[in-house]
Protein backbone atom coordinates (compact mmCIF):
# COMPACT_ATOMS: atom_id res chain seq x y z
CA UNK A 1 0.00 0.00 0.00
CA UNK A 2 1.61 3.66 -1.23
CA UNK A 3 0.24 6.87 0.34
CA UNK A 4 -1.83 8.89 -2.05
CA UNK A 5 0.33 11.47 -4.16
CA UNK A 6 0.87 14.72 -2.63
CA UNK A 7 -1.40 17.57 -4.30
CA UNK A 8 1.36 19.56 -5.53
CA UNK A 9 0.78 22.49 -4.09
CA UNK A 10 3.52 22.57 -0.82
CA UNK A 11 3.47 25.01 1.53
CA UNK A 12 6.71 26.74 2.24
CA UNK A 13 6.38 25.88 5.64
CA UNK A 14 6.33 22.20 4.62
CA UNK A 15 8.79 22.06 2.33
CA UNK A 16 11.22 23.65 4.78
CA UNK A 17 9.75 21.54 8.00
CA UNK A 18 11.93 18.52 9.13
CA UNK A 19 11.33 15.07 7.16
CA UNK A 20 11.57 13.25 10.26
CA UNK A 21 8.70 14.58 12.07
CA UNK A 22 5.66 12.91 11.36
CA UNK A 23 3.25 15.74 10.70
CA UNK A 24 5.79 17.46 8.29
CA UNK A 25 3.44 16.88 5.33
CA UNK A 26 0.01 16.84 7.30
CA UNK A 27 -0.98 19.85 5.11
CA UNK A 28 -0.45 17.52 1.62
CA UNK A 29 -1.55 14.17 2.74
CA UNK A 30 -3.94 13.91 6.00
CA UNK A 31 -7.31 13.31 5.35
CA UNK A 32 -9.16 15.48 7.01
CA UNK A 33 -6.99 17.96 4.55
CA UNK A 34 -7.09 16.27 1.02
CA UNK A 35 -10.13 13.94 1.02
CA UNK A 36 -13.33 15.14 1.70
CA UNK A 37 -15.69 12.56 -0.57
CA UNK A 38 -14.50 10.41 2.51
CA UNK A 39 -18.28 11.37 3.59
CA UNK A 40 -20.03 9.99 0.48
CA UNK A 41 -19.91 6.54 1.79
CA UNK A 42 -22.49 4.54 -0.03
CA UNK A 43 -24.16 1.41 -0.23
CA UNK A 44 -25.95 0.82 -3.19
CA UNK A 45 -28.15 -1.89 -2.21
CA UNK A 46 -30.41 -3.11 0.56
CA UNK A 47 -29.71 -5.87 3.34
CA UNK A 48 -31.66 -8.47 1.27
CA UNK A 49 -30.13 -8.39 -1.90
CA UNK A 50 -26.91 -8.51 -0.51
CA UNK A 51 -27.50 -11.65 1.03
CA UNK A 52 -24.81 -14.24 -0.21
CA UNK A 53 -22.26 -11.53 -0.92
CA UNK A 54 -19.73 -11.60 1.88
CA UNK A 55 -17.81 -8.72 1.76
CA UNK A 56 -18.74 -7.59 5.16
CA UNK A 57 -17.24 -10.63 6.59
CA UNK A 58 -14.10 -10.59 8.76
CA UNK A 59 -13.41 -14.07 7.90
CA UNK A 60 -12.34 -17.11 10.16
CA UNK A 61 -9.43 -14.53 11.81
CA UNK A 62 -12.38 -12.94 13.61
CA UNK A 63 -13.23 -14.32 16.98
CA UNK A 64 -17.12 -14.05 17.08
CA UNK A 65 -17.43 -14.90 13.44
CA UNK A 66 -15.93 -17.96 13.56
CA UNK A 67 -17.08 -19.53 17.00
CA UNK A 68 -18.47 -23.00 16.05
CA UNK A 69 -21.69 -22.37 17.07
CA UNK A 70 -21.95 -20.13 14.21
CA UNK A 71 -20.73 -22.46 11.53
CA UNK A 72 -24.45 -23.51 10.40
CA UNK A 73 -26.09 -20.03 9.71
CA UNK A 74 -28.00 -19.64 7.02
CA UNK A 75 -26.54 -17.13 4.10
CA UNK A 76 -28.86 -14.55 4.98
CA UNK A 77 -28.02 -14.24 8.30
CA UNK A 78 -24.67 -15.08 8.10
CA UNK A 79 -24.23 -11.94 5.77
CA UNK A 80 -26.38 -10.22 8.69
CA UNK A 81 -24.08 -10.82 11.48
CA UNK A 82 -21.11 -9.72 8.79
CA UNK A 83 -22.36 -6.63 8.58
CA UNK A 84 -23.61 -6.23 12.71
CA UNK A 85 -20.21 -7.35 13.89
CA UNK A 86 -18.88 -4.73 10.82
CA UNK A 87 -20.83 -1.91 12.57
CA UNK A 88 -19.86 -3.08 16.16
CA UNK A 89 -16.10 -2.90 14.98
CA UNK A 90 -16.42 0.61 13.28
CA UNK A 91 -18.55 1.62 16.55
CA UNK A 92 -15.58 1.06 19.01
CA UNK A 93 -13.10 2.70 16.68
CA UNK A 94 -15.15 5.82 16.44
CA UNK A 95 -15.70 5.76 20.10
CA UNK A 96 -12.12 4.99 21.43
CA UNK A 97 -10.62 8.23 18.92
CA UNK A 98 -12.72 10.72 20.38
CA UNK A 99 -13.12 9.27 24.10
CA UNK A 100 -9.81 8.18 24.56
CA UNK A 101 -6.86 9.04 21.72
CA UNK A 102 -8.22 12.31 21.58
CA UNK A 103 -7.64 12.54 25.52
CA UNK A 104 -4.32 11.40 25.44
CA UNK A 105 -3.89 14.06 22.53
CA UNK A 106 -5.50 16.99 24.88
CA UNK A 107 -2.76 16.64 27.56
CA UNK A 108 -0.05 16.11 24.79
CA UNK A 109 -1.40 19.43 23.44
CA UNK A 110 -1.46 21.32 26.44
CA UNK A 111 2.13 20.95 27.34
CA UNK A 112 1.64 18.88 29.52
CA UNK A 113 4.58 16.70 29.45
CA UNK A 114 7.08 19.43 29.55
CA UNK A 115 9.54 18.94 31.12
CA UNK A 116 9.81 14.70 29.91
CA UNK A 117 11.74 16.03 26.69
CA UNK A 118 8.74 17.06 24.70
CA UNK A 119 9.01 20.78 23.43
CA UNK A 120 6.34 22.58 22.16
CA UNK A 121 6.25 21.88 18.42
CA UNK A 122 5.54 18.54 18.85
CA UNK A 123 2.92 19.60 22.25
CA UNK A 124 1.26 21.27 19.56
CA UNK A 125 1.42 18.15 16.74
CA UNK A 126 -0.92 16.39 18.89
CA UNK A 127 -3.53 19.11 17.85
CA UNK A 128 -2.70 17.64 13.92
CA UNK A 129 -3.74 14.35 15.69
CA UNK A 130 -7.07 15.59 17.39
CA UNK A 131 -8.50 17.05 14.62
CA UNK A 132 -7.25 13.83 12.44
CA UNK A 133 -9.35 11.41 14.96
CA UNK A 134 -12.48 13.88 14.98
CA UNK A 135 -12.72 13.12 11.28
CA UNK A 136 -12.07 9.69 11.48
CA UNK A 137 -14.43 9.25 13.83
CA UNK A 138 -16.97 11.28 11.59
CA UNK A 139 -16.75 9.56 8.53
CA UNK A 140 -16.60 5.95 10.41
CA UNK A 141 -19.89 7.17 12.10
CA UNK A 142 -21.25 8.38 8.95
CA UNK A 143 -20.36 4.57 7.30
CA UNK A 144 -21.65 3.31 10.43
CA UNK A 145 -24.89 4.63 9.63
CA UNK A 146 -25.34 3.91 6.30
CA UNK A 147 -24.59 0.01 6.69
CA UNK A 148 -27.04 -0.23 9.61
CA UNK A 149 -29.69 1.56 7.43
CA UNK A 150 -29.28 -0.91 4.77
CA UNK A 151 -29.05 -3.94 6.95
CA UNK A 152 -32.12 -2.38 9.27
CA UNK A 153 -29.99 -2.47 12.59
CA UNK A 154 -30.27 -1.04 15.30
CA UNK A 155 -28.11 1.44 16.89
CA UNK A 156 -26.50 0.52 20.42
CA UNK A 157 -27.29 2.28 23.19
CA UNK A 158 -25.27 0.84 26.02
CA UNK A 159 -21.92 1.78 27.22
CA UNK A 160 -18.66 0.38 26.32
CA UNK A 161 -16.96 -2.00 28.70
CA UNK A 162 -13.65 -1.13 26.76
CA UNK A 163 -13.86 2.80 27.15
CA UNK A 164 -15.31 2.23 31.17
CA UNK A 165 -12.56 0.35 31.54
CA UNK A 166 -9.99 2.43 30.28
CA UNK A 167 -10.78 4.85 32.24
CA UNK A 168 -11.37 3.38 35.51
CA UNK A 169 -7.65 2.35 34.96
CA UNK A 170 -6.13 5.79 34.35
CA UNK A 171 -8.57 6.72 37.79
CA UNK A 172 -6.84 4.79 39.92
CA UNK A 173 -3.50 6.37 38.90
CA UNK A 174 -2.21 9.00 41.68
CA UNK A 175 -3.48 12.66 40.30
CA UNK A 176 0.05 13.86 39.85
CA UNK A 177 1.33 10.91 37.58
CA UNK A 178 -2.39 10.87 35.74
CA UNK A 179 -1.55 12.78 32.25
CA UNK A 180 1.29 10.61 32.00
CA UNK A 181 -1.18 7.24 32.46
CA UNK A 182 -3.21 9.27 29.38
CA UNK A 183 -0.22 9.30 27.71
CA UNK A 184 0.91 5.74 27.32
CA UNK A 185 -3.02 4.68 27.06
CA UNK A 186 -2.31 7.12 23.81
CA UNK A 187 1.08 5.68 23.13
CA UNK A 188 -0.71 2.17 23.34
CA UNK A 189 -3.37 2.42 21.55
CA UNK A 190 -1.83 4.53 18.43
CA UNK A 191 0.50 1.46 17.98
CA UNK A 192 -1.75 -1.31 17.73
CA UNK A 193 -4.88 0.48 15.60
CA UNK A 194 -2.99 0.36 12.33
CA UNK A 195 -2.56 -3.45 12.46
CA UNK A 196 -6.56 -3.57 13.75
CA UNK A 197 -7.49 -2.12 10.53
CA UNK A 198 -4.73 -3.75 7.96
CA UNK A 199 -6.92 -7.00 9.46
CA UNK A 200 -10.08 -5.02 8.59
CA UNK A 201 -9.02 -4.28 4.83
CA UNK A 202 -8.13 -8.10 4.65
CA UNK A 203 -11.53 -8.92 5.36
CA UNK A 204 -13.73 -6.99 2.86
CA UNK A 205 -13.85 -6.53 -0.75
CA UNK A 206 -15.94 -3.91 -0.68
CA UNK A 207 -14.39 -0.78 -2.63
CA UNK A 208 -15.78 2.17 -0.45
CA UNK A 209 -14.78 0.48 2.50
CA UNK A 210 -11.84 -0.18 1.25
CA UNK A 211 -10.99 3.45 0.65
CA UNK A 212 -12.13 4.46 4.06
CA UNK A 213 -10.10 1.90 5.56
CA UNK A 214 -7.27 2.62 3.67
CA UNK A 215 -7.73 6.10 4.76
CA UNK A 216 -7.44 6.03 7.74
CA UNK A 217 -4.96 3.56 7.87
CA UNK A 218 -2.42 6.36 6.40
CA UNK A 219 -3.58 8.70 9.24
CA UNK A 220 -2.73 5.85 11.25
CA UNK A 221 0.81 5.27 10.39
CA UNK A 222 1.85 8.62 10.90
CA UNK A 223 0.07 8.70 14.42
CA UNK A 224 2.09 5.64 15.18
CA UNK A 225 4.95 7.10 14.41
CA UNK A 226 4.27 10.23 16.19
CA UNK A 227 3.19 8.02 19.41
CA UNK A 228 6.10 5.96 19.54
CA UNK A 229 8.57 9.05 19.14
CA UNK A 230 7.19 10.93 21.84
CA UNK A 231 7.75 7.88 23.92
CA UNK A 232 11.26 7.60 22.94
CA UNK A 233 11.56 10.80 24.60
CA UNK A 234 9.92 10.45 27.51
CA UNK A 235 10.30 7.23 28.68
CA UNK A 236 14.16 7.63 29.59
CA UNK A 237 12.78 10.90 31.71
CA UNK A 238 11.18 9.19 34.07
CA UNK A 239 12.84 8.72 37.60
CA UNK A 240 13.07 5.01 38.52
CA UNK A 241 10.36 4.97 40.90
CA UNK A 242 8.12 6.80 37.76
CA UNK A 243 9.11 3.68 35.57
CA UNK A 244 8.56 1.11 37.67
CA UNK A 245 4.71 2.12 38.75
CA UNK A 246 4.02 3.37 35.02
CA UNK A 247 5.41 -0.04 33.70
CA UNK A 248 3.64 -1.96 35.72
CA UNK A 249 0.81 -0.10 33.97
CA UNK A 250 1.81 -0.68 30.67
CA UNK A 251 0.47 -4.20 30.28
CA UNK A 252 -2.85 -3.43 32.29
CA UNK A 253 -3.29 -0.78 29.64
CA UNK A 254 -2.59 -3.12 26.72
CA UNK A 255 -5.00 -5.60 28.38
CA UNK A 256 -7.69 -3.20 28.30
CA UNK A 257 -7.87 -2.51 24.59
CA UNK A 258 -8.95 -6.33 24.46
CA UNK A 259 -11.36 -6.81 26.91
CA UNK A 260 -14.68 -8.30 25.42
CA UNK A 261 -17.79 -6.66 25.69
CA UNK A 262 -20.70 -9.43 26.17
CA UNK A 263 -23.08 -6.85 26.59
CA UNK A 264 -22.25 -6.18 23.21
CA UNK A 265 -21.97 -9.12 21.51
CA UNK A 266 -25.20 -10.12 23.03
CA UNK A 267 -26.66 -6.79 20.75
CA UNK A 268 -24.91 -7.68 17.90
CA UNK A 269 -25.85 -11.62 17.90
CA UNK A 270 -29.87 -10.72 18.46
CA UNK A 271 -29.71 -7.46 15.69
CA UNK A 272 -28.43 -10.02 13.44
CA UNK A 273 -31.20 -12.48 14.32
CA UNK A 274 -29.20 -15.55 14.93
CA UNK A 275 -30.85 -18.42 16.84
CA UNK A 276 -31.78 -18.05 20.70
CA UNK A 277 -29.44 -21.53 21.04
CA UNK A 278 -26.45 -20.47 19.12
CA UNK A 279 -26.58 -17.15 21.05
CA UNK A 280 -26.65 -19.01 24.05
CA UNK A 281 -24.13 -21.43 23.34
CA UNK A 282 -21.69 -18.04 22.25
CA UNK A 283 -22.77 -15.93 25.42
CA UNK A 284 -22.26 -18.76 27.38
CA UNK A 285 -18.20 -18.35 27.54
CA UNK A 286 -17.58 -14.60 26.75
CA UNK A 287 -16.09 -13.51 29.78
CA UNK A 288 -14.57 -9.82 29.98
CA UNK A 289 -10.75 -10.59 30.95
CA UNK A 290 -10.68 -14.01 29.35
CA UNK A 291 -8.27 -14.22 26.86
CA UNK A 292 -7.61 -10.28 26.84
CA UNK A 293 -3.62 -10.58 27.00
CA UNK A 294 -3.62 -13.21 24.05
CA UNK A 295 -5.22 -11.01 21.97
CA UNK A 296 -3.49 -7.46 23.00
CA UNK A 297 0.65 -9.65 22.45
CA UNK A 298 -1.15 -10.57 19.00
CA UNK A 299 -1.99 -7.08 18.16
CA UNK A 300 0.71 -5.35 19.80
CA UNK A 301 3.52 -6.50 18.00
CA UNK A 302 4.87 -3.10 17.02
CA UNK A 303 4.01 -1.81 20.90
CA UNK A 304 6.13 -4.45 22.35
CA UNK A 305 8.86 -3.46 20.10
CA UNK A 306 9.17 -0.27 20.36
CA UNK A 307 9.21 -0.71 24.53
CA UNK A 308 11.80 -3.08 24.14
CA UNK A 309 13.76 -0.41 21.79
CA UNK A 310 12.87 2.20 24.77
CA UNK A 311 14.56 -0.54 27.37
CA UNK A 312 11.25 -0.49 29.25
CA UNK A 313 12.08 -4.72 29.88
CA UNK A 314 15.67 -3.81 31.07
CA UNK A 315 13.56 -2.90 34.53
CA UNK A 316 13.16 -6.51 36.34
CA UNK A 317 9.83 -5.68 37.81
CA UNK A 318 7.84 -4.06 34.72
CA UNK A 319 9.94 -7.09 32.38
CA UNK A 320 8.49 -9.78 35.79
CA UNK A 321 4.53 -7.86 35.06
CA UNK A 322 5.00 -7.80 31.52
CA UNK A 323 6.07 -11.79 31.27
CA UNK A 324 2.79 -12.79 34.24
CA UNK A 325 0.60 -10.98 31.74
CA UNK A 326 2.14 -13.34 28.85
CA UNK A 327 2.52 -10.64 26.61
CA UNK A 328 6.08 -11.50 26.37
CA UNK A 329 8.45 -15.28 27.07
CA UNK A 330 10.25 -15.39 29.78
CA UNK A 331 13.60 -15.14 27.48
CA UNK A 332 12.02 -11.62 26.63
CA UNK A 333 10.92 -13.05 23.18
CA UNK A 334 8.13 -10.75 21.94
CA UNK A 335 7.13 -12.77 18.62
CA UNK A 336 3.62 -12.47 18.80
CA UNK A 337 0.93 -15.34 19.32
CA UNK A 338 -1.99 -16.06 17.14
CA UNK A 339 -4.62 -14.80 19.85
FE1 LIG B 1 -7.98 7.40 13.74
FE1 LIG C 1 -4.85 7.88 15.38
Amino acid sequence: MRRRAPSGNRSSAATSADATDPFHDWNERAAVRGMPSLTDFVLDARGDELSGVRWLAFGAADELLSHPALGDLDLQTRNRLGAARLVHFLDDMALTEHRIVNVAAQRIAENRLRGHDVPEPLALDALKLYTDEGYHAYFTALAVGRIREAFGLAAYEGPSQKITGIEALVAEVPAPRRDMAWFLVGFVGETMVTKAIVDAMRSTAHSALQRLLLAHLEDEWVHARYFAHLFSRVWPTLAAQERADLGELLPRIMGAFHVRDPERIAHTLTDAGVPASARKTVLARQAPEEGQFARARHMGANTLQVMARCGVFRDEAVRGAFVRAGLIDRDGNLQGKSA
